[in-house]
């Protein structure tokens, strides 16, 4: 029986709520950091002492020298990305190799998935997700098929391997007459990173895991992406390709569902979206550019110009239902500060149809919008509960009341310290 608990850090909306700042700052708590779903398609930023990092596919845990970092089963990972990512971590001074263990389960990403990913992407036209371009659709499309490279695979005979999924790949992208690219540059970083990747413990983590967890240790599982980019679970088909939710959790990193303890469920006090797909919430006024100036809403990964809207009530209630969230984490408070009132989404409408359930197809809903005073006042310098606004207050205790879930901890600045716990 295990004797440690797993929690878990879920961004239950649309991603980029801010996980890599609170993973980092509850690093402290626990002793293993697991990455369980996705890969270089997140981007997670942290900042303290006047540094900033992002990280895509390596965990949140890793600032924190005495802590084990694990790449789980369920993630996909790119050895040229992985390799460069490490290398910066390893110029800022961090040792890596003996504290970050990938499982042997991950699958690889290849240079052809990539392409595969743009080609699909181009094929859909309009309709086109609007993917991070990292290859993650076609790296699980492969997983699903049985067809895919594992980590593991590096280790034995990897260059047929490697040879024989490539020339599927190509044929593919020919029959998609998808022939206008050369990835000969980017294959020798890649194999280079898969040379690099052997230096570090190339593991079956679900064993570790389980190992720390019937020693008394504590997990803390980083989620990435967000509730509404479920494969199952999101705005399908504009979704990634992964399991983002709780139960994500249990098959991404080989542990039970009796070892999950907290459920954290972290949010903006507003909503973002990047890449295409429904969101009712949107606003194309300068309301939404305000919120994306102040709030930086630009994408971590590609840059990109995040969507912006006012929170989503239905979205959120969704979320907590199916991953069974235990505790809420609001962030970005401090970027509503100048707002005389604050919308916030509380049900959806079309024609004559009102409804607070999230909908089988989210395409054509209205938000159904009440509004709530501003508070006027800078938060992002306050550090106790007690010296903030009281408007603001009463915005935690409204979103509480309408979720029926505690509002835990408060971000009022991208900083590690400033993050206050009720
Ligand atoms: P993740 O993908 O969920 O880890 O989030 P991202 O790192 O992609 O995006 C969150 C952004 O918000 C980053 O630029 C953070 O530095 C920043 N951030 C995190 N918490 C706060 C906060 O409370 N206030 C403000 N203004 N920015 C924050
Ligand atoms: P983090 O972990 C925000 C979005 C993409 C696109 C869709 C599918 O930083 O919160 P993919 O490349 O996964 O096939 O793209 O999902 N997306 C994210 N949006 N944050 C992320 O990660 C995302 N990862 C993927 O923009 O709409
Ligand atoms: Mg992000």
């Amino acid at each position: 029986m295990a004797k440690g608990t797993v929690d878990a850090l879920l961004g239950i909306v649309f991603g980029d709520e801010g996980k890599g700042k609170v993973v980092d700052f509850f690093t402290p708590r626990y002793d293993v950091v697991a990455r369980f779903a996705g890969g270089p398609n997140a981007g997670h930023t942290i900042i303290f002492d006047g540094k900033k990092f992002v990280l895509r596919s390596i965990p949140s845990g890793i600032f924190d020298e005495g802590k084990i970092n694990i790449i789980g089963n369920g993630c996909v990972i790119a050895p040229d990305l992985f390799m460069a990512e490490a290398r910066e971590l390893e110029t800022a001074g961090y040792t890596l190799t003996d504290r970050l263990h990938i499982s042997r389960r991950a699958h690889l990403i290849l240079p052809t998935h990539r392409v595969l990913d743009r080609a699909y992407e181009a094929a859909k036209g309009k309709s086109k997700v609007g993917t991070t371009g990292k290859g993650i659709g076609p790296t699980y499309s492969d997983k699903a098929a049985r067809i895919g490279l594992r980590v593991g695979d590096i280790l034995e005979n990897f260059e047929a391997k490697y040879e024989a999924l490539k020339a599927r790949h190509l044929q593919i992208l020919k029959d998609l007459n998808y022939t206008d690219f050369d990835i000969t540059e980017e294959e020798k970083v890649w194999k280079e990173g898969v040379e690099y990747m052997k230096r570090f413990h190339l593991t079956n983590t679900e064993f570790e895991i389980n190992r720390c967890l019937a020693e008394g240790k504590n997990v803390l599982a980083e989620g990435a992406q967000g509730s509404l980019l479920d494969i199952d679970h999101g705005t399908y088909p504009f979704v990634s390709s992964s399991s983002t939710t709780s139960g994500g959790v249990c098959t991404g990193l080989g542990v039970a569902p009796n070892t999950i303890g907290h459920i954290f469920g972290i949010f903006k006090a507003y909503s973002t979206r990047v890449g295409s797909g429904p969101f009712p919430v949107e606003l194309f006024d300068e309301t939404g550019d305000t919120i994306r100036h102040i709030g930086n809403e630009y994408g971590a990964v590609t840059g990109r110009n995040r969507r912006c809207g006012w929170l989503d009530l239905v979205a959120l209630k969704y979320a907590i239902m199916i991953n069974g969230v235990t505790d809420l984490v609001m962030m970005k408070g401090d970027v509503l500060d100048g707002f005389d009132t604050i919308k916030v989404c509380t049900a959806y409408k079309k024609g004559d149809e009102v409804t607070t359930e999230m909908p089988y197809d989210t395409e054509g809903w209205e938000a159904v919008y009440e509004e709530v005073p501003g508070w006027k006042t800078p938060l992002s310098d306050i550090r106790s509960e007690e010296a903030l606004p009281q408007a603001f207050k009463d915005y935690i205790a409204y979103i509480e009341k309408a979720t029926a879930t505690p509002i835990k901890i408060i971000s009022v600045s991208p900083d590690r310290e400033a993050t206050i716990i009720r």
